[in-house]
């Protein structure tokens, strides 16, 4: 697996992805979204994995957006083929059959705060920013930002963050529920792995259920979506793992998850 600006390392059942191009404030370039499919398979392949953490390298920014020097010449056909791409990595991400924590220390903007919110979970840093400048630069949001901000605050908040551009600090991102928790900038990391830590301690197979069950259910009506969650709930009683937890509930002993 060749990479040049992801880095990926496991610790354990942890996977951590990190947005390598500091000197571009991690700016999402063609390259970088190639890496990121590469270890989004990797991931998705690596059953000893159960959780990720997705940061960008530096305290300055998680992503500062999709890269502007890459994007200024492109035309409609190119414009559009660069979105579709951007698209399909960060769906690839938010299917992932394992939960994503964004671990966001500074700037999340455009693409960055777009990349953010295809993630399960966001912790923040006191530090970070967050906002879709797009308008801005005479474009839309492209990578999700349309359609993800409006899902996770709300169409209203959408619109105004949308059409002003305006970059609002960790603070006001946890009012608007667009992140989980605000952390200081040193306990960033601790603060993620102590949450992915929580999430490896259940069982692997039915975390990735629940995801599957939220994930898709969100997009449906209520009426189809509790037959997704009937089936998800269904799929566990044909794993080891719930044998195991609750056998270990009722014979009051330590359980042992075997991801199967
Ligand atoms: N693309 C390419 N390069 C970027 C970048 C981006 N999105 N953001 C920052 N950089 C580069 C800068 O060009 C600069 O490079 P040089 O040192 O070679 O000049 C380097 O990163 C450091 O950036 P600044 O000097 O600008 O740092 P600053 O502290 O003065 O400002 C900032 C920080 C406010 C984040 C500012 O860099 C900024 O506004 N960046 C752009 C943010 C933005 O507009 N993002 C949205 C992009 S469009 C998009 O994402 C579309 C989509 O939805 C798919």
């Amino acid at each position: 697996m060749e990479l040049k600006n992801v880095l990926l390392e496991k610790e354990g059942n942890l996977a951590i992805v990190t947005i390598n191009r500091p000197k571009a404030l991690n700016a999402l370039n063609s390259e970088t979204l190639a890496d990121l499919d590469i270890v989004i398979t990797d991931l998705e392949n690596d059953n000893d994995i159960y959780c990720v953490i997705l940061t960008g390298s530096g305290e300055k920014a998680f992503v500062a957006g999709a890269d502007i020097a890459e994007m200024k010449d492109l035309n409609e056909k190119q414009g559009k083929e660069f979105g579709i791409l951007g698209n399909k990595v960060f769906r690839r991400l938010e299917n992932l059959g394992k939960p994503v924590i964004a671990a966001i220390s500074g700037f999340a903007l455009g693409g960055g705060c777009e990349l953010a919110m295809s993630c399960d979970i966001r912790i923040a840093s006191e530090r970070a920013r967050f906002g879709q400048p797009e308008a801005g630069l005479g474009i839309t949001p492209g990578f999700g930002g349309t359609q993800r901000l409006p899902r996770i605050v709300g169409i209203g908040k959408a619109k105004e963050l949308i059409y002003t551009g305006a970059i609002i600090k960790a603070d006001e991102a946890l009012r608007i529920g667009l992140v989980n928790k605000v952390v200081t900038l040193e306990s960033l990391m601790e603060e993620a792995k102590a949450m992915a830590n929580m999430i490896i301690a259940n069982a692997p197979i039915a975390v990735k259920l629940c995801k599957d069950a939220i994930n898709r259910g969100m997009q449906v009506g209520i009426d189809s979506a509790i037959v997704i969650e009937a089936e998800d709930f269904g799929k566990c009683f044909a794993t080891e793992d719930q044998v195991e937890g609750m056998g270990a509930f009722i014979e009051r002993r330590t359980k042992n998850f075997q991801n199967k």
